[in-house]
């Protein structure tokens, strides 16, 4: 029960926890929040965490922790080999996920790279309902590349499709029977999928692609960092599996792929990453990598106390309550926005509120860097510093990067429902001033691939406008 009936019918989510460890946070100045802009290049990864107010970048290793991690810190086994936490944590994978075999690594991207470094060779494909930026890269920084199968519901913005991170089942098919398969190392499948608004995938969707990538002999991928989200809407929006609990879910849906890999930053509430699987032949050639990147492979570039806290992460992610809190949040403020008029991603997904920065920016063009100016006008006129997912997080020609977002990730537990409604009020006080948000240009052009830390500049002063618009408000 994360979500409330009022007595005028309308209905609220509601904190499933109470608050017992606290983080103060300060809203600075306006102008300072433009000075700190400049200091950033504009880019909101580049702010200092100080000068922000309500930090919704990314739930990423800034989810909270529960009680119960808190004190598995202590329980730690920091030896270098052989770690009795590495042990806790393999057996939990087993008995939730059912695969035997689990090496631990510092967060996503390094499983990604482990496993990009095991399998892809120069002119491999990888086929994927949609890209993630990190593994896009380490495949092509290995001469591979991937390619995207997502159906169309999933290339809009908007309507009601609750599974719009569904692959086009025909097109894997025809892509399987005319690639040869020695170019195909893997399948991908991201459960959620990030970068089209936190928009899930269906089990029987994951179910059908392993079929298929069976009759081919081709290994399934399943990445799971985003899967407690992926996990609340199959539960909520897929009737054959409405009374299934969690732990069952999460299982039918690891028992159709050969290789988990997840963001621990995510799944698990802690600060790791992991891969695991049950093929021999496979786990052996991802351990030896992990052992020249990253570290010994009872450990793996984690803390041992980290594997702990993301040991009972997984047990608290079998908790519907924990799970539906950040979908419960983030559709609460799409309705919100959808009743002012501000266009957003539908149906509401996980991982964030997902502002349509193309309708909200309409009278900028294409190239100007729509979702990177909007992410810029939300941090001056709240403190709240979101992520553009758009143009400047993409390479700049890149066809793959077919629409601009701003996303208000919403982290689990960390913030509360009047923050929440801050951050609605704010950023509709934008979208009725929003002829004020101007372009935005690289500071650079000549950087080939752009990940996250680029400097961008306003065309203009239109950012000191809307600071001085803003204070003449008088809402501060
Ligand atoms: C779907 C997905 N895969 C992989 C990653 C990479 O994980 P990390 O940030 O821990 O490197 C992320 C991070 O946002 C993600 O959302």
């Amino acid at each position: 029960m994360s979500k409330v009936k009022l007595s005028d019918g309308s209905y609220m989510p509601i904190e499933m926890h109470r608050v017992s460890t606290v983080h103060p946070i300060r809203l600075i100045p306006v102008e300072d929040r433009v000075a700190a802009l400049d200091e950033a290049g504009n880019c909101s990864y580049n702010l200092k965490s100080e000068d922000v107010f309500i930090d919704m970048l990314t739930d990423s290793g800034f989810n909270a922790m529960s009680d119960a991690q808190a004190g598995a810190f202590h329980l730690a086994d920091f030896a270098y080999a052989g770690s009795e936490s590495y042990y806790r944590m393999a057996d939990k994978i087993r008995e939730i996920l059912g695969k035997e075999r689990f090496v631990p690594v510092h967060q996503g991207r390094a499983c990604e790279h482990m496993l990009a470094k095991a399998f892809v060779k120069p002119g491999d494909l990888i086929p994927t309902n949609f890209h993630f930026c990190t593994f896009q890269t380490q495949v092509r920084l290995l001469g591979g590349d991937l390619v995207e199968m997502l159906q169309e519901k999933g290339m809009v913005t908007g309507g009601e499709d609750g599974f719009k991170g569904d692959y086009d089942l025909e097109k894997l098919e025809k892509f399987l029977k005319e690639t040869p398969l020695e170019r195909v190392p893997m399948i991908r499948i991201e459960a959620g999928t990030n970068l089209i608004g936190g928009q899930p995938i269906s089990m029987d969707n994951i179910i059908a692609v392993s079929e298929i990538a069976k009759r081919y002999g081709v290994r399934t991928l399943l990445d799971m960092s985003l899967v407690m989200d992926n996990l609340h809407f199959i539960k909520t929006r897929d009737a054959k599996r409405r009374d299934m609990t969690i732990r069952e879910i999460i299982r039918e849906m690891a028992d159709a792929v050969d290789i988990i890999y997840f963001s621990g930053r995510k799944l698990g509430f802690a600060r790791g990453g992991g891969i695991c699987m049950n093929d021999e032949k496979d786990f052996l050639a991802v351990r030896a990598l992990v052992s020249c990147y990253e570290g010994f492979p009872t450990f793996g570039g984690m803390s041992s106390a980290e594997l702990e806290v993301m040991r009972v992460g997984f047990d608290d992610t079998m908790d519907a309550d924990v799970v539906s809190q950040g979908p419960d949040f983030i559709e609460y403020m799409v309705e919100e926005f959808r009743k002012r008029g501000v266009p957003v991603v539908t149906p509401a997904g996980g991982l964030g509120c997902h502002l349509d920065a193309d309708r909200f920016c309409e009278h900028l063009g294409r190239r100007e860097f729509r979702a990177a100016a909007l992410a810029a006008a939300i941090y001056i006129v709240s403190g709240v510093r979101c992520m553009e997912r758009g143009l400047s997080s993409e390479k700049h020609e890149d066809s793959i990067c077919p629409f601009e977002l701003v996303r208000l990730a919403v982290p689990r537990r960390v913030y509360t429902i009047s923050h929440i409604n801050y951050v609605i009020d704010r950023v509709t006080w934008l979208y009725e001033h929003r002829g004020m948000i101007g372009a935005m240009r690289w500071e650079d052009e000549s950087i080939e691939t752009h990940l996250f830390t680029d400097y961008i500049r306003p065309v203009g002063d239109w950012r000191e406008k809307l600071a001085a618009e803003y204070k003449k408000a008088n809402l501060e």
